[in-house]
């Protein structure tokens, strides 16, 4: 063994017997793992290849930690892991983007964030157009995920933008997986749940920097629910039901629809720059104080709809250069500050304040969007016939979003799978977060209701699971609604790059792999 080797699988020695939980971005309580043996910082992808190499020998599991920017406890298997954090593996180079040229690429180790990306290629003139997510979320672990932003019209999953990666496979050995729509490899890879390795390095499609807009509408629920969705989302590059999404209230019986798309670079000075997460303390301890109520009086969460709905009614954007707060719609800015932007620099993320959040997110072919947004409609109504109001519990609604059809093994957004729907005009996707009352036993008021909406959903659709944003259950729940033979085919795939099954983990357990 190598020295590092060594080094490794003494430590895994002597720690495996305190193995400890680790976290989700929400810290302490809220659980992604709860038996890890040892989380190492590595410092280069030979340094996660060395690592990897020893646990294979010792026979102890591996898991990628990114940005812990998921919500449940399904990161690793139950048994001994060793967390591998890619946080300081970020180096970003070879960007190809000639002058004159529509796209170019770039390369980004496992770690990069979509924050650090967007800064150095704005600085050099371009982007990674708009297969994005948010922030404060690495490459590695959005590419792994199937992360995806909004839209109809433009490739939107973050995979879609990936040209080749680099993986760690089991026994330690790095592959390039270039992209390839008659390979099984690239395929399962494109999303792979981290179970074929650590995503260690990543070429991704960049394009020219460009401006964009960001325009709102407020609609009544009845002209969603009975109207034409599909031509409301696909006219433009990004668009959705929600903020850097746009929202649906149904409390308030209302929808905010929010959408995106480019304009001359030269047409504008305006320099937008949105927030969709950040909050003042006194925000922060109004809006807690306020839905912790709430666990117990739904007059409170009606108040809170309330107010929330007004908030996300302004534009949550400020301009750049001066911080100023920008009053009206549309908003002008560079692509990512508009799209994505970040927190203002006078401000935290809500979930720094204690703000956590409980949140179910399932896709369904577009073409069944009006049926299955009435059905959630349906579910509402039953509880209030029953005198039980229920609302949307958190600061940006009820997300409604959106994906153009793509197609790999595992992604939200595949096609041609055996369950006969069409998914060729791309999904929409019903993204339900709610807050985590801060009290008592933390279940929100009228706690069943959003199982029934999660089991009514999942039974009586097609609806596909977000790998990030689901409960065991609701995994275990919708294993059915996958196609036989993209899991086959994934877990053949699965076999050739990890046959220790050194990766697995609670999902890879539940889908059949193992
Ligand atoms: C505030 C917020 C906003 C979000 N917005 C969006 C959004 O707009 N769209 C969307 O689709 N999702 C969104 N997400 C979900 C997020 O994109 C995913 O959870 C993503 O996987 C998180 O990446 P991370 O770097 O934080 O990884 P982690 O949370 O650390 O890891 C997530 C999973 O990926 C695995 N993993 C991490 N890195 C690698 C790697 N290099 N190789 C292999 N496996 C790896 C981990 O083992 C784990 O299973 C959001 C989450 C939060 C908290
Ligand atoms: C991003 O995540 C890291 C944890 O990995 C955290 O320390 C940092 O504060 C976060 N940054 C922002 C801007 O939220
Ligand atoms: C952790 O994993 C080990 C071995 O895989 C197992 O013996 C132990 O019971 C697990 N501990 C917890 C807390 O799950
Ligand atoms: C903006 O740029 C375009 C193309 O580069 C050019 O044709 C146009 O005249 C410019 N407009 C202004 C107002 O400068």
């Amino acid at each position: 063994m190598a020295p590092i080797s060594l080094l490794v699988a003494t430590l895994l020695a002597t720690t495996a017997s305190s193995a400890f939980e680790y976290n989700t971005f929400d810290g302490p309580g809220f659980p992604s793992c709860y038996n890890v043996s040892r989380v190492h910082d590595a410092t280069s992808v030979d340094d996660m290849a060395a690592v990897v190499r020893a646990a294979a020998q010792s026979g102890s599991r591996v898991r990628a930690a990114g940005k812990g920017h998921m919500w449940y406890d399904t990161q690793c298997s139950d048994d001994w892991t060793v967390l591998v954090r890619t946080e300081n593996v970020a180096r970003i180079s070879d960007l190809d983007l000639p002058a004159g040229a529509d796209s170019g690429s770039v390369w980004v180790e496992a770690g990069v964030t979509f924050f650090q990306l967007a800064g150095y290629l704005h600085a050099r003139g371009a982007s990674v157009g708009y297969t994005l997510t948010n922030w404060n979320i690495s490459f590695g672990g959005s590419v792994a995920m199937g992360a995806h932003r909004s839209s109809l019209r433009e490739d939107s999953m973050v995979a879609a933008g990936v040209l080749a990666m680099d993986i760690i496979d089991g026994r330690g050995e790095v592959r390039r997986v270039v992209r390839d729509e008659g390979n099984d490899e690239w395929l399962a890879a494109s999303t792979s749940l981290g179970l074929l390795g650590i995503i260690a390095r990543i070429k991704l499609r960049v394009y020219p920097d460009t401006k964009v807009y960001a325009k709102q509408a407020t609609l009544d629920e009845k002209d969603v629910l009975d109207g034409d969705i599909y031509g409301m989302i696909a006219p433009y590059a990004t668009a959705n039901f929600w903020a850097s999404n746009s929202p649906w209230w149904p409390y308030k019986r209302k929808f905010h629809h929010r959408y995106y798309d480019t304009v001359p670079a030269n047409s504008t000075a305006q320099e937008g720059f949105q927030n969709t997460f950040s909050v003042t303390e006194l925000e922060a301890i109004a809006a807690r104080t306020m839905l912790d109520s709430g666990k117990y009086l739904p007059t409170s969460n009606m108040l809170a709809e309330e107010i929330f709905f007004g908030l996300w009614s302004k534009p949550n954007f400020r301009e750049k250069t001066t911080n100023k707060e920008i009053k009206e719609w549309p908003v002008y800015g560079w692509n990512y500050d508009v799209l994505i932007g970040g927190l203002y620099p006078d401000q935290k993320a809500e979930w720094e304040y204690g703000l956590a959040g409980y949140t179910l997110e399932l896709a369904f072919p577009v073409t069944m969007a009006n049926k299955m947004l009435k059905r959630v409609r349906q579910l509402f109504d039953a509880e209030l016939k029953k005198g039980i109001v229920m609302t949307s519990t958190y600061r940006s609604g009820i997300n409604i979003k959106f994906g153009k059809a793509y197609f790999d093994f595992l992604g939200q957004v595949t096609y041609n799978t055996a369950d006969g729907a069409d998914w060729s005009k791309g999904a929409i996707m019903f993204d339900f977060p709610s807050f985590r009352p801060t009290v008592g036993d933390h279940k929100r008021f009228n706690e069943q209701f959003y199982h029934k909406v999660a089991n009514t959903l999942i039974d009586e659709f097609p609806c596909r699971p977000h790998w990030t944003k689901n409960t065991r259950e609701v995994f275990d729940r919708s294993a059915k609604n996958l196609d036989p033979d993209h899991l086959r085919r994934f877990k053949a795939v699965r076999e050739r790059f990890d046959p220790q099954g050194i990766y697995r983990n609670v999902i890879g357990e539940i889908l059949g792999f193992y």
